[in-house]
């Protein structure tokens, strides 16, 4: 199971074990089962046609593997759902709070902590307290509803991803990175706009890519140099940690708690979609070091969160947060997760598709547009290779290029391309086991033979914004 080829650190005893068994395993024993609908491809070709072939309007009940995100989509633990049993359900000072609140204080050393009930709401109080119009703000590459939050406060998002970042083929241990030389260009030169600067760590947007520890130091000696404050979208820390201990020298021996401290020291706040990296099915957080920030904050959510010891939130998910914060360290779980989430991309690569890489830590991302050469990119590869998972194996994944991030132009009407024709194929964290993975990979071989007949797409409806959720298709034949 999940090959091993890397030099995994372990304890004394996990290395005896390693030298005699390759295999990694599922760190985990299954509890608890949910049926997996199994269908036929005639069954799912209606269903799709039914969906004017838009993935997002299928019903989960006819989808076999739900790639579709690895937020909120997680196994909860028999630890977590202990947890919830305790949960304190009063409107304010709840026990859960403080249990959540001390957690989040050990892990990142920020003292005030507040609870959300999920990543963009932490994005909205953010902007609402700390941008004004006109205003810049930076990041390795900011998430599209960081972006937004950014926007709506009038305010402009500038991405500033290292140059490896726009290339799939190459490689590069850190791609998450920040271009250090642009930010202190742009500090250096309209330092004064810009209010605050983002890492993102992993950087979903270019693949689910790590930032090394020497980038965020060199990022935060830049910051204190000009006096900017310094963000950490902290949604997938968990995973980075493990890319630093395995990638980069020097922390091989350091453990996965004293690499996220350390992150987190070089920051001064951060906040979490706890979807992701705390195993919850909703809730994050915002910690930040300022005083006076956390309370502008907490006054600010009491219109759209709630009390802030519950920020829109049960006691019993804050409960099941603060255990699922613990468990996410583990390195049994960190050094499979990476791993599997490689498994898939070493079988998709097989099957013959072009995959980003190397393959990032929660979703394997193909190029739809290399995989595909007969489509041209206003054709929409990635749609249609979408479209060919499900009906072939019951996949739903996400196109991630001229749909989502296209635009039409006003003017002309003409469409304009995204950079890249991605598919995205995230990976929920301990749902799926090995034997379904191997049923994808299989599944990839078949959609593989079908490439020279895969039609292009073509909207029948196209909303003027945010258009990949409610759009309209029809195949070009
Ligand atoms: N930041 C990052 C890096 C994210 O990936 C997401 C969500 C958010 C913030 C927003 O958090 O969904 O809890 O409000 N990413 C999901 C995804 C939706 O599928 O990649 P949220």
């Amino acid at each position: 199971m999940f090959w091993q080829k890397t030099n995994d650190i372990a304890s004394s005893v996990k290395e005896e074990r390693l030298a005699m068994i390759k295999t990694i395993i599922e760190p985990f024993k299954i509890k608890m089962v949910e049926p997996l609908p199994i269908l036929t491809s005639e069954q799912r070709k209606g269903f799709i046609r039914e969906c004017d072939y838009n993935l997002f309007f299928l019903r989960s009940e006819w989808v076999t593997f739900d790639f579709l995100t690895d937020s909120g989509t997680s196994s909860m633990s028999a630890q977590q759902w202990a947890a919830l049993m305790v949960g304190d359900e009063s409107y304010a000072g709840s026990k859960s709070f403080y249990r959540l609140e001390k957690v989040v204080q050990d892990l990142t050393g920020f003292p005030h902590i507040i609870p959300v009930h999920q990543g963009r709401a932490a994005e909205y109080l953010l902007a609402k307290a700390l941008l004004k119009p006109q205003q810049i703000v930076i990041a390795n590459t900011h998430f599209d509803t960081t972006r937004a939050n950014i926007e709506m406060a009038q305010a402009t998002a500038i991405d500033l991803p290292i140059a490896a970042a726009k290339n799939s083929r190459e490689w590069h241990p850190f791609k998450g990175n920040m271009d250090v030389e642009k930010l202190n260009h742009i500090l250096s030169n309209r330092g004064k706009q810009v209010a605050f600067v983002i890492m993102t760590v992993t950087n979903n947007s270019v693949g689910g890519q790590p930032v090394s520890m020497e980038n965020l130091k060199a990022v935060a000696q830049i910051c204190r140099q000009h006096g900017k404050l310094l963000f950490i979208d902290c949604a997938r820390f968990a995973e980075n940690v493990w890319f630093i201990k395995t990638r980069e020298p020097g922390y091989e021996n350091r453990s996965t708690r004293s690499i996220a401290q350390e992150m987190f020291s070089l920051a001064d706040g951060t906040w979490m979609s706890a979807k992701k990296d705390a195993f919850g099915n909703i809730g994050g957080f915002l910690a930040v070091k300022d005083a006076g920030l956390a309370q502008e904050i907490r006054q600010l959510m009491v219109v759209t969160e709630g009390f802030p010891t519950y920020g829109g939130l049960a006691g019993r998910d804050l409960e099941s947060l603060a255990v699922g914060l613990e468990e996410v360290l583990e390195e049994d779980y960190l050094r499979y997760r990476i791993r599997s989430t490689a498994y898939l991309g070493e079988g998709l690569k097989q099957a013959g598709f072009t995959v980003v890489e190397p393959f990032g830590g929660h979703a394997i991302y193909i190029d739809a547009l290399a995989s595909i050469p007969h489509l041209p990119w206003y054709q929409f590869p990635g749609q249609s290779l979408s479209v060919a998972f499900y009906e072939t194996v019951g996949v739903r994944s996400v196109e991630v290029g001229s749909i989502m991030l296209g635009k039409k132009d006003p003017q002309s009407g003409q469409q304009q391309p995204a950079l890249k024709e991605l598919l995205r194929l995230a990976i929920p964290r301990r749902v799926y086991t090995q034997s379904h993975i191997d049923y994808v990979i299989e599944g990839a071989h078949l959609v593989a033979q079908q490439i020279p007949a895969l039609p292009g797409y073509r909207f029948i409806y196209e909303p003027p914004v945010l258009r990949h959720f409610t759009a309209r298709f029809a195949p070009i034949i």
